[in-house]
């Protein structure tokens, strides 16, 4: 062989060695992170607590997400434990966790019925208060908090779940509404706009899934609008399960929410893999398997995939997908609804290593 041909035919070879390489990097999941498999999509955020930002997961976080929320620690309770008492230790560290790695940050929750403090609803001789009262303690804790992280927080959870579940009531009977009435949701927004005019103002709340209830979030959400209060986008909790939602019944939610031509956001999603329950309940004999069997992997990685498909299907309208909570070592759900029973909701395992679930999100053909 004379000398140009081998050299012709080793840079054959060496092109068709490199192409094949190049297609190996494109489709190698491993290689790319969560957040980067969504890029042209919608930002990915989690669910983080101050104590999980001191562990391997603060690195883990940084590498897959693009946006977090402070499970607990904005929330009125830990936040404002007394009247003249901020607690804003824990909420400053996961501000300054976000800012260092320049990860979005959304504000959760500013008026919620759960993990209120105990003086809230109380005069000093423990009697409840007026509504003017409320009102005004409501005000000053919005205008407090979002002052404070104005140039921070991007996003606020104004106002979570304050819509029944029961089918023949609107509201939710919470202490706020019991001694408001409706009207501290529009003030809530309006007093969260005056604080920060470019915040994106969220109303909040999970089961949207439920014909019902999804219709009574969209008619508060259009009658606050109509009345000029700003509420700038809707939060789905998306709480979800191996049973629900199905695939009909999710994309049918994603179109009623889109008509309201408001940007969308995944605000805390998991998928359970027990049969999904709204209430808390003691654990009782039947609790008691609690492995992840691979009939539960299989199940969970098709919800999962049902249910990003839908996401991506709606990406005009979603903004953000968040999970809530950062793997399997450690979910809410753990104890809720049912105390001390183990579950294993999210994509990641109690080691950090992806699941099947997480396989089934990032596999998909671009574009669709
Ligand atoms: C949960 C937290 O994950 C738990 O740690 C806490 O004990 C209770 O609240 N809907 C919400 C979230 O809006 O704030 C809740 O978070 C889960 C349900």
């Amino acid at each position: 062989m004379n000398r140009n041909l081998i050299l012709a035919v080793c840079s054959i070879l060496a092109m068709s060695c490199n192409n094949a390489k190049d297609a190996h990097s494109q489709t190698d999941d491993t290689a790319k992170v969560l957040k980067e498999h969504y890029e042209s999509y919608f930002p990915i955020g989690v669910a983080v607590s101050p104590r999980a930002l001191k562990t391997d997961e603060a690195s883990f976080v940084i590498k897959h997400f693009s946006s977090i929320t402070a499970e607990n620690a904005m929330k009125m309770g830990p936040l404002h434990p007394k009247q003249n008492e901020y607690y804003w230790k824990d909420a400053d560290s996961i501000v300054a966790f976000a800012k260092r790695n320049n990860i979005k940050l959304r504000g959760h929750a500013l008026v919620w019925h759960q993990q209120t403090p105990s003086w809230f609803f109380t005069d000093k001789n423990g009697n409840t208060v007026s509504k003017e009262v409320l009102m005004q303690r409501i005000k000053d804790h919005i205008t407090t908090v979002v002052t404070r992280y104005k140039d921070d927080i991007y996003a606020w959870d104004v106002v979570n779940e304050a819509i029944a579940d029961a089918k023949d009531t609107i509201y939710r009977s919470s202490k706020f509404y019991q001694i408001c009435g409706e009207d501290f949701i529009a003030k809530a927004f309006e007093w969260a706009h005056a604080a920060d005019p470019d915040a994106i103002l969220f109303y909040n709340d999970y089961n949207e899934i439920d014909p019902v209830k999804r219709s009574k979030i969209i008619s508060m959400i259009r009658k606050l609008r109509a009345n000029g209060i700003p509420v700038h986008a809707v939060g789905l909790q998306a709480h979800w399960a191996l049973n629900e939602p199905t695939k009909d019944q999710l994309d049918k939610t994603l179109s009623d929410f889109a008509m309201l031509g408001l940007p969308l956001q995944i605000t805390e999603l998991d998928i359970s893999v027990y049969p999904k329950e709204h209430n808390s309940r003691e654990r009782k004999a039947a609790d008691f398997d609690t492995t992840y069997s691979a009939t539960k992997e299989k199940a969970q990685s098709r919800q999962y995939r049902m249910v990003f498909d839908l996401f991506r299907k709606y990406k005009k309208n979603i903004t953000g997908v968040t999970f809530w909570n950062i793997s399997d070592r450690h979910s809410w759900l753990d104890n809720f609804p049912v105390r001390g029973r183990k579950d294993y909701p999210l994509l990641f395992d109690k080691n950090l290593k992806p699941k099947s679930s997480y396989k089934a999100v990032v596999h998909f053909e671009n574009g669709k």
